[in-house]
């Protein structure tokens, strides 16, 4: 019977219970037995001080099972499997343990340990004869993981939860340790809620990064103890702030549930708002006509060639960091515009008096603010200009992250730093929504066409790259610039589509039955996700009419 099922997945014919998996797990095996979830069901956790965020996640587990009460994705719905369900054995238990030698640290502290060292495999058995289930990790944290797969498999009719596909065995550990999702909250504003929903939705399908672009010209939503002005003046009013205290619940809650959060606080360009509190501290604050001084409106850049600036931002930096519990910190650098400070009369006399040009002037502003965060421990990252754009000194351990286009990362590797994928060709959740830009009906988005999930999907995080070169991809993400997004599309603008990226960085180039990926083969699981996360209150987009969401494949263009 296994067998038989492996010769399935191996045609790409995925057995129905493994159609609810998002990211495909590295290996499984599974069969064809259905089996309820018992009424008296426990996770066991078997071994001494568990920490308080696996209980968390624990009674997190229970939930999603008791509540997401999702009916299965076939003709009749849940009424289809009303035999089946009749005649299963019930699973009492999930035991939880860790592998031989493994510490038992919390969740949070796995989550944020350097990219490259954290532990996220597990191994997840769920026999058919109702004996209890095991989940074996190497840390609390790919225990979190292995109880996202768990609890994927289960459906919900009448008063029953079941599965429909025991035995299962998987072996799972991630391809790249770095699998992002960016927001900007800059552009538009979003409570504190909606990133925690977004952070819940990103735990579901195992990404691990949120990339948080929390500041940029449009506004300075975060509060900084020492540097209490720039919200003060900067954010678009008292209420659109990030409090000290908000930055400590969403990093806190986002590493219990397996994410590490990466700030970013893009500079020298983009940074017309701290110009509210600081006007001494921007050229061509906010510059007419704009397009001369910047890609979109408001213009205006630190002035990076003024000690004062070098001493404020590098203290800014620090300040920050020490705030935050990851060990990445992203001090921007994208979009410089250089006409900007040609036309800027102080930039100007600083140069001439300090004998330095621009760029030598950029490289001691950046190492100044990077060996800040450097001092408080942390890796600096940044875009990809100020690698194939300038000519700044970096540490070279700095992580860049490619977005102008696919076709970049070969530039960044060549120069040897880590890159992180997030090409606008692929990557970005907001292009092909039309010109933002007020008066320019015919215009498209710079980034036209809209990048479907299937276009993200397709993404191939080694290609164009050489074999030394493609150890320094260390993952991806998708992005959400904001200028048309708030709180009322957040959801469907993101979702289910981030969840392409999550399974290119997660499961790798091939599925388990060593196929590469495939659109096809991940629609019917991607349907399966999308609705799990409506059970669950993210308002998801749906991929297709549900005639074709019940009936796997049949709308393909040539079924
Ligand atoms: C994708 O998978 C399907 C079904 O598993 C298979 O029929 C198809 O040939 C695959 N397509 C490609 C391009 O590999
Ligand atoms: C624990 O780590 C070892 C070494 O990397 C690996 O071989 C093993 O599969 C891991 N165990 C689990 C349960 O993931
Ligand atoms: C912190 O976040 C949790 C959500 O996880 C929320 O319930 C709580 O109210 C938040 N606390 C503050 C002070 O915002
Ligand atoms: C540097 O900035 C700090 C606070 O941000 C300020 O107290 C100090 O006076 C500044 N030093 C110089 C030389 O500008
Ligand atoms: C880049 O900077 C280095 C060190 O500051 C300098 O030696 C080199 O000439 C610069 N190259 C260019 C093209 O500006
Ligand atoms: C960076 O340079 C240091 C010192 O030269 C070296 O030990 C280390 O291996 C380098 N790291 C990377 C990521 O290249
Ligand atoms: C790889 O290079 C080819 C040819 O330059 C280009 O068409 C393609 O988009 C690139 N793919 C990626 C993923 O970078």
């Amino acid at each position: 019977m296994i067998l038989a099922l492996k010769a399935l997945i191996a045609l790409g014919a995925l057995p129905a219970a493994v159609l609810s998996l998002w990211p495909i797990p590295k290996s499984i095996n599974a069969g064809t037995t259905f089996l309820t979830l018992s009424p008296q069901f426990s996770i066991d956790i078997t071994f001494q001080s568990p920490p308080a965020d696996l209980l968390s996640a624990v009674e997190t587990a229970h939930y999603y099972l008791a509540n997401d009460n999702l009916e299965r994705l076939v003709v009749g719905r849940g009424a289809y499997d009303v035999q089946d369900v009749q005649s299963a054995k019930a699973l009492s238990s999930l035991k939880l343990s860790l592998a031989e030698g493994a510490q038992v640290n919390s969740i949070s502290a796995e989550s944020v340990k350097a990219i490259g060292t954290r532990s996220e495999d597990y191994q997840l058995d769920i026999p058919a004869d109702g004996s209890a289930a095991t989940l074996t990790a190497n840390s609390t944290l790919g225990l979190f993981r292995g109880m996202t797969t768990f609890s994927q498999f289960w459906y919900q009719y009448d008063d029953k939860v079941y599965m429909v596909s025991a035995p299962i065995t998987i072996h799972d550990s991630p391809a790249y340790p770095f699998r992002g999702f960016m927001l900007d909250t800059a552009r538009n504003y979003f409570p504190p809620a909606d990133i925690i929903r977004t952070l819940d939705a990103m735990s579901w399908v195992k990404l691990n990064v949120f990339h948080w672009h929390v500041t940029d010209s449009q506004s300075f939503p975060l509060e900084v103890g020492e540097f209490p002005e720039l919200a003060q003046k900067g954010a678009y009013s008292s209420s659109a702030v990030y409090t000290a205290s908000d930055v400590q619940n969403i990093t806190t809650y986002a590493a219990s549930i397996g994410i590490d959060v990466m700030l970013e606080i893009d500079t020298p360009g983009h940074t017309t708002s701290i110009g509210a509190s600081h006007p001494e501290y921007i050229a061509c604050n906010q510059a007419s006509p704009w397009s001369t001084y910047a890609n979109e409106p408001p213009a205006g850049q630190l002035r990076f060639t003024d000690p004062a600036v070098v001493n404020f931002t590098t203290n800014l930096f620090s300040a920050v960091a020490k705030t935050l519990p990851s060990l990445m910190v992203s001090t921007g650098g994208d979009e410089l515009n250089i006409q900007c400070y040609t036309d800027d009369a102080q930039t100007q006399a600083e140069l001439t008096s300090s004998g330095l040009t621009l760029e030598e002037a950029l490289s001691e502003f950046t190492q100044s603010t990077h060996g800040a965060l450097i001092a408080e421990g942390k890796t600096p990252v940044v875009w990809e200009e100020m690698v194939l754009d300038h000519n700044v000194t970096l540490a070279n351990d700095t992580i860049v992250m490619v977005w102008i286009s696919s076709a970049d990362a070969a530039a960044v590797a060549d120069k040897g730093y880590r890159l992180v994928q997030g090409p606008s060709d692929y990557f970005y959740l907001d292009c092909g929504a039309g010109e933002w830009i007020g008066d320019t009906p015919e215009a498209m988005s710079w980034c036209d066409p809209f990048k479907s999930w299937q276009k993200a999907y397709t993404f191939d995080p080694l290609a164009n790259l050489t074999d030394s070169q493609k150890p320094l991809v260390i993952g991806g993400e998708q992005l959400l610039w904001t200028e048309q997004s708030s709180p009322n599309n957040l959801d469907s603008i993101v979702w289910p589509r981030a969840a392409a990226s999550a399974e290119v960085f997660w499961t790798g180039a091939t599925g388990p039955s060593g196929a590469p990926l495939n659109v096809t083969e991940a629609l019917p699981r991607l349907h399966d996700v999308r609705f799990r996360m409506e059970q669950r209150g993210v308002k998801a987009i749906v991929l297709q009419p549900l005639w074709c969401a019940l009936r796997p494949n049949a709308c393909d263009v040539n079924a």
